[in-house]
């Protein structure tokens, strides 16, 4: 779905038909009109008679409860929402849930008198307003949001590049998200290359590695995950030059199994079910090179993505199995289900052969126990070099996506040694998003700043800030800002 528009309009007397539009309004503290708010005399005597009201005044005494229960004058057209704690206090959750209010609504008018958080206000609405009905043969009788409109005076002041530089957030969010909810029988390994060689039109290079590829690279632990399944297994490469020349790019790799049914060791019926996202990672990679293409990113990035798809069948991957790794190390195989490190294993270790970076970012659905320590709330993050976290987390913080640090820690590898091989993929239960950050720490060299992020909880299915239900594109908008404030 393509994002709708975001317009901004001044206009010194806003006199709206409030009988028959729906709009936002935003008011100061007290309760008070302010005189900013560009209304008409008599939409103004109306607004005020109704907040002099005392049920509305019992209410805004308490700014949580407004938040909470944004007032409706009249339950389809006018909202009226306080802004003081919103700025102050950051509450943009809150703020995200008066905004669902109006998600696939027709258009949405909004009369805007403060500038403080204007930016981040009409981020909010622009990606909640996603909604995922393509595979609806009856589409949504309502209109979607076409456009949000903010009304403002003539004195108002706002950074138009900040506006387009939301426009080319949404782009990436949307597709990312569009990725990942469709199911694995029309997003296969096929499909998702072909989404991925369109991005070649918004300025970015698109290399597909093939299986035979994949063979001669020597990238077995990946070839091996995608074996049992008919859909053929692809390393796709996404290069965004918008650096200086020579300078070595951030590389953000994918986990991008379109379905993972845990292969020989299958999953249950139960825990197979939403296994069509598997491959948020990778969804997350493309979405966030689209959007820095678009905003035209001063940075050089490369996004590594494996498509595989890990199924039972005579050709798979066995319990057992021994595997050469890319990087040399051979790996005993002892849970077919534990595929994500595998394909990561090589796809990092390819990612700094390859093209030399100067950090590492991986995404990555990778663990069910990530879900059991944060729930759906945070995602989980796990980094070898301090200071590139710590500008990680005060990134994720500002764009309003959660995410939690967990230890790495030497002993958790310690659990991985195998008796015949060099490593295996699983050791038991505890801990095990570390033991499987440890297993992906194996592949990264120690001098390259590396930051993981388990978003297995966080990519589906969870209300965020910036979406309702389906998938959340968690992740895009904190790299789109890091790469705004970092390089
Ligand atoms: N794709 C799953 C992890 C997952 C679980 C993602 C739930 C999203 C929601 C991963 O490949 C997996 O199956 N991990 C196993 C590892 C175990 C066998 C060590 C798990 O978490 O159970
Ligand atoms: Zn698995
Ligand atoms: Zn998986």
């Amino acid at each position: 779905m393509k994002p709708h528009k975001i317009l901004v309009k001044r206009k010194k007397n806003f006199d709206l038909n409030y009988q028959k539009n729906k709009f936002v309004l935003f008011i100061g503290e007290g309760n008070k009109l302010d005189d900013e708010v560009p209304l008409h005399s008599h939409m103004a005597a109306f607004i005020k008679k109704f907040i002099s009201k005392k049920a509305f005044k019992n209410k805004a005494l308490n700014n949580s409860v407004m938040l909470d229960n944004p007032i409706t004058l009249d339950p389809d057209y006018i909202l009226i929402i306080r802004t003081k704690s919103l700025i102050e206090d950051k509450e943009l959750y809150d703020f995200g849930k008066i905004i669902r209010k109006f998600r696939g609504e027709d258009n949405i008018s909004i009369i805007w008198s403060i500038d403080k958080p204007f930016t981040s206000t009409a981020r909010t609405i622009q990606l909640r307003s996603y909604v995922f009905d393509s595979l609806k043969s009856k589409k949504n009788s309502r209109k979607k949001s076409a456009e949000t409109i903010f009304f403002v005076n003539e004195k108002f002041k706002y950074s138009k590049s900040d506006l387009l530089k939301n426009d080319a957030l949404a782009e990436g969010v949307f597709l990312c998200r569009d990725l990942v909810n469709y199911p694995a029988n029309i997003l296969n390994t096929n499909q998702f290359e072909k989404e991925l060689k369109k991005l070649n039109k918004v300025g970015i290079k698109v290399t597909i590695l093939n299986e035979k590829d994949i063979k001669a690279i020597g990238m077995n632990l990946l070839f091996a995950v995608g074996k049992g399944s008919e859909n053929p297994s692809k390393v796709v490469v996404l290069e965004w030059h918008g650096g200086k020349k020579g300078v070595g790019p951030t590389a953000l790799v994918g986990k991008g199994v379109v379905f993972d049914s845990g292969g020989l060791s299958l999953k249950s019926s139960s825990g197979m079910v939403d296994m069509a996202m598997d491959m948020a990672g990778a969804a997350v990679v493309a979405g966030v090179l689209k959007s820095a293409a678009l905003a035209d990113v001063k940075q050089n990035l490369v996004g590594i993505i494996g498509l595989v798809e890990n199924m039972p069948g005579p050709n798979a991957l066995r319990p057992g199995d021994i595997i050469k790794s890319l990087k040399g190390d051979l790996i005993q195989v002892n849970n077919t289900d534990a595929e994500g490190r595998l394909l990561l294993g090589d796809l990092l270790w390819y990612s700094q052969l390859k093209f030399k970076p100067k950090k590492i970012f991986d995404f990555a659905t990778l663990t069910g126990a990530i879900i059991i320590a944060l729930g759906k709330e945070y995602a989980g993050v796990f980094s070898n070099n301090d200071k590139f976290c710590n500008e990680f987390l005060s990134v994720c913080d500002k764009a309003n996506e959660k995410v939690w640090r967990l230890p790495m820690d030497k002993k958790f590898s310690d659990a991985l040694s195998s008796n015949v091989a060099d490593m295996t993929n699983v050791a038991g239960s505890q801990g095990s998003s570390i033991i499987a950050a440890m297993f992906l720490n194996n592949f990264v060299k120690k001098e390259i700043p590396w930051i993981h992020l388990d978003i297995a909880g966080v990519s589906k299915n969870t209300e965020t800030v910036f979406s309702k239900s389906g998938a959340t594109a968690w992740g895009v908008v904190s790299l789109f800002e890091y790469f705004q404030e970092f390089s």
